[in-house]
């Protein structure tokens, strides 16, 4: 039993293996339909949830299986070969916002979770659009 107080919980311990699974899947369904993401992501995103949900395990506070398969993720940098303005940051955080909703109850969590995420959305922000 897990005798820490809650705030030394990780965003991956309040979430859980399962709840990540719901949201990464929920997430990708989204971007899959979305009008602007869609132009920039691959059309079999089989790979691409595989490889969220390896980076977010680690990055919400969990196994790091991102680093142990395929090495420091370097985001940024694998990011730039795709123009991300202001417009795609927002739409991606649309989806991530809408998956929230739909897959953890929590209110708090769902919080502390895309705070978490729209830092880093926004660092990865390449063009002046
Ligand atoms: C700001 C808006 C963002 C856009 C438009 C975007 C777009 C993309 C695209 C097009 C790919 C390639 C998909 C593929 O070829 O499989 C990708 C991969 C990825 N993205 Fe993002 N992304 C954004 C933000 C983020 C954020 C905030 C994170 C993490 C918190 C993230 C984590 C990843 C990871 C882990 C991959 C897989 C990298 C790999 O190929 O190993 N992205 N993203």
């Amino acid at each position: 039993m897990d005798l820490r107080p809650l705030e030394e919980a990780t965003l991956y311990d309040r979430l859980t293996e399962e709840g990540l699974s719901r949201l990464v899947n929920k997430f990708y369904d989204l971007v899959h339909q979305h009008v602007v993401l869609k132009e920039i992501f691959p059309p079999d995103l089989t790979e691409t949830r595989e490889k969220q949900f390896a980076f977010l395990s680690g990055f919400f506070g969990g196994p790091s299986l991102y680093m142990e398969k395929y090495g420091h993720p370097r985001l940024r940098m694998r990011h730039l070969k795709f123009p991300i303005g202001e417009t795609e940051a927002r739409a991606w955080l649309e989806c991530m916002r809408q998956a929230l909703r739909d897959t953890v109850p929590d209110q708090k969590l769902r919080e502390d979770i895309f705070a978490a995420l729209a830092r880093t959305a926004v660092h990865m922000i390449n063009t002046g659009t």
